[in-house]
């Protein structure tokens, strides 16, 4: 088994570092790229020499870290030197499981979607693997999956798309609730950089907290939540403004958003931009 990440940019290197950690000999990886000029530094970041496309075998898995811009291009180059039961997993945003299996005339093809945590080996990847998979494909797709944090499976291709606007833009809704504590630590007197690492390990905190409890999210505000206290004071200001409807409605537009890029790819649109 070998694993060929074609595309050498920030998700591939991400791709062929993880599995490296996870144990896969350098042999076992080939990174594939078209722009040579960056293969020393792509080496020394991923600890693999890119190179041109190898040629492939039934036992290879073949992974997409274009952009989805790339696809229609990248599926010509590929087309007629898949082997039948090669594995291609597509990691790209938006280009659906049809449009590639048409692009590259291959039929086993698979899709996940990582996320930032990725770069740390802390992924929430969300991947679909079609009913037609054997056991042992579907055990590849795991491999390559897991080896960049943790993966769920999900049973309708379409769920990639709510992955996308949950997990794939999840990180930025921390981050913009992060700004809003962090900007009143510090309009309330807290020194900038303290005021960044009070918010982050307080973020740090309940995440620790709820993995080591196991309570849900809600089940934790509870705990926290004294009547009368400062937290109802914070809570009821947001139950006033609605900010969950708000905060709902905007994740749904990210869905709404991933579903259209889809729509877009699938026309041949150039605005593919990803989570
Ligand atoms: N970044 C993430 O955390 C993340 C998370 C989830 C999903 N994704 C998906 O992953 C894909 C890649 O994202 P990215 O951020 O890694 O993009 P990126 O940094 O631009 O990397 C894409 C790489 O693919 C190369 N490439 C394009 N066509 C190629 C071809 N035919 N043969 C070989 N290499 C080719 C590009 O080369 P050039 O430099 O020459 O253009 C570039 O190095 C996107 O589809 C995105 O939706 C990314």
């Amino acid at each position: 088994m070998r694993i060929v990440i074609v595309g050498a940019g920030n998700l591939g290197s991400v791709i062929a570092k993880s599995l490296l950690s996870s144990g896969l000999s350098s042999d076992a990886i080939a990174l594939v790229t078209r722009d040579f000029s960056k293969n020393d530094l792509v080496h020394q970041n991923t600890g693999v020499r890119p190179g041109e496309l190898p040629s492939l075998t039934n036992d290879d898995v073949i992974v997409l870290t274009v952009k989805p811009q790339d696809a229609s291009a990248l599926g010509a180059g590929l087309r007629g030197s898949l082997p039948p039961k090669a594995v291609v997993l597509s990691m790209m945003a938006g280009v659906s499981i049809a449009t590639l299996t048409e692009q590259l005339a291959h039929s086993n093809v698979a899709r996940a979607m990582p996320n930032l945590g990725a770069r740390v080996r802390e992924s929430a990847t969300t991947y679909y693997v079609p009913p037609s998979f054997s056991f042992e494909q579907e055990k590849l797709v795991e491999q390559v999956v897991r080896s960049c944090g943790q993966a769920w499976k999900v049973e309708r291709e379409e769920l990639i798309d709510v992955a996308t606007a949950v997990a794939g833009s999840g990180p930025a809704y921390v981050c913009w609730l992060g700004e809003q504590i962090e900007a009143v630590a510090r309009e309330c007197g807290i020194p900038g950089g303290n005021a960044h690492a009070l918010v982050l390990q307080t973020l740090k905190g309940a995440v620790a907290y709820l993995e080591i409890d196991g309570a849900t999210f809600a089940e934790l505000r509870e705990r926290v939540t004294s009547p009368n206290g400062t937290t109802a004071a914070a809570l009821e200001v947001l139950r006033r403004a609605e900010a969950d409807t708000t905060v709902r409605r905007a994740i749904r537009a990210a869905f709404e958003r991933a579903v259209e890029l889809g729509s877009d790819s699938k026309r041949g649109g150039s605005d593919s931009r990803s989570a």
